[in-house]
């Protein structure tokens, strides 16, 4: 009978074990794992279920959602919480500063504005991607070289191009029969206009202290021919082109066709006013075709167009924005968290930010998709694809944190009419200099 007792052993281990991964897997969707995640690299491989936090501003359309259903969907044991960051790009950094310096592990994956990468490098906060790249061959060239640019700092890679953004011009279709070409044209449409069909305001932009401020404003510097700094990196902001640059974007924000508290508006005020039906222009980035067309949310519906910002007297000029996906240095959970940065950045989580958050992609392949080409005529027009690509970066450096907050005040104080444009271009001038020899 030996025989007979060799099948039972076989056959107690068989029932032990699966009653040992049935215990294993029991931990609820959401519970927090337990210290035995600290054996990083077995997450993503392994069968055991692991939360990872996911930290991101405020997402106003169902992208982030439906990105994190369908990654759960073909990763059923990594579980996404998702934690919301301010929508004001500059408070959410400050957030980010204060959580990774103390080395927290909380966050495992957050989304990066393009200009955090060389900061958050320099600092220790991210983890190097390279080998993760490497390991699963993921095709750097498949993307828009300027948005791989920025996630690189010291000939690493430490974040992943996720979406790209170019200011553009909204305009009512309903209202507007040719969109205007340059500045001086925006200001006399924008004030002809201003009362049709129930509108209050012409035009609605970003005037409050706050990042948005600085990518308007570099928008109307570039469209005169103006520029921060150079190629090599010298400060060049006290130049006629700025300040005649800071006298247009004065001359409109003291407008009587943008609403009277202008400078407190960042991109949620300017979406709220614009889906309520409430102006003819707005300027803001390509995410709020898919609010203006959110059959829940809108009253414009089907009445809204994007196109290129209007010229100065050198050309149309959109600010580079967008943003990185990055991991926390301090993350328990790294090969988790690169599946989903993987998935995020990847062709499908890029799709479904596009179809259902309006986002540029940044892999160029997606441009070809009919879904994607729907969302709006500008991401069919192969133009726009060279819009993304020619947008104007804000200065690459590390302490960008100072010298956008010098802009900032700098810039305010114009439109408050504290200080000439002149002032403002000079003393943006040595304070940016001196910043940067520090
Ligand atoms: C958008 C851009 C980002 C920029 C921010 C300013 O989110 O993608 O790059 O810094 O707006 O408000």
């Amino acid at each position: 009978m030996k025989f007979n007792r060799k099948v039972l052993w076989v056959l107690l281990m068989l029932v032990l074990v699966v009653f040992l991964a049935a215990c294993n897997g029991s931990g609820s969707k959401d519970s927090k794992q337990s210290s035995e995640n600290s054996e990083e690299d077995a997450d993503a491989e392994s069968s055991e279920e692991v939360t990872i936090v996911y930290a991101r501003g405020t997402d106003t359309t169902p992208a982030t959602e439906e990105v994190i259903k369908a990654f759960e969907e073909e990763h059923p044991n990594i579980n996404v919480e998702q934690r919301e960051m301010p929508a004001d790009t500059g408070q959410s950094h400050d957030q980010y500063v204060t959580a990774f310096s103390s080395q927290s592990p909380e966050i495992d994956v957050f989304n990066a504005d393009v200009i955090w990468p060389a900061e958050f490098a320099q600092a220790n906060y991210a983890l190097e991607l390279d080998r993760f790249i490497e390991k699963d061959g993921i095709d750097m060239d498949a993307y828009f070289p300027g948005t791989v640019a920025a996630g690189k700092f010291n000939g690493k890679q430490w974040a992943m191009p996720q979406y790209t953004d170019a200011g553009v011009l909204y305009y009512r279709t309903d209202i507007v029969d040719e969109p205007p070409k340059t500045w001086d044209e925006l200001i006399s449409k924008a004030s002809d206009l201003q009362g049709e069909k129930g509108t209050e305001f012409g035009y609605l932009m970003q005037a409050a202290q706050y990042e948005g401020l600085i990518t308007n404003a570099i928008e109307y510097i570039a469209s005169y021919g103006g520029a921060v700094v150079d190629e090599n990196n010298n400060v060049v902001v006290d130049s006629p082109e700025t300040i005649k640059a800071i006298e247009k974007m004065t001359e409109i924000v003291n407008s009587d066709f943008v609403p009277n508290n202008i400078t407190n508006f960042m991109e949620i005020e300017t979406e709220n006013a614009w889906i309520e039906g409430n102006a003819v222009f707005a300027r803001n980035w390509p995410y709020m075709m898919s609010s203006s067309n959110d059959e829940e949310r809108s009253e414009v519906v089907d009445k809204v167009e994007m196109t290129m910002l209007p010229k100065g007297d050198e050309k149309s000029a959109a600010a580079l924005g967008g943003w990185m996906t990055m991991i926390n240095r301090y993350s328990e959970h790294p090969e988790a968290a690169w599946e989903f940065v993987k998935f995020i950045s990847g062709p499908k989580g890029q799709k479904i930010s596009a179809v259902e958050g309006g986002r540029p992609p940044t892999l160029k392949e997606l441009y070809d998709d009919p879904e994607v080409q729907e969302v709006s005529s500008l991401f069919a027009n192969p133009e726009f694809r060279e819009v993304l690509q020619s947008a104007v970066p804000r200065p690459v450096s590390p302490i960008y944190p100072e010298i956008s907050d010098i802009m900032q005040i700098e810039l305010s104080r114009v439109l408050a009419g504290e200080q000439s444009a002149e002032d403002a271009a000079a003393n943006m001038q040595t304070k940016i200099e001196k910043a940067m020899a520090e």
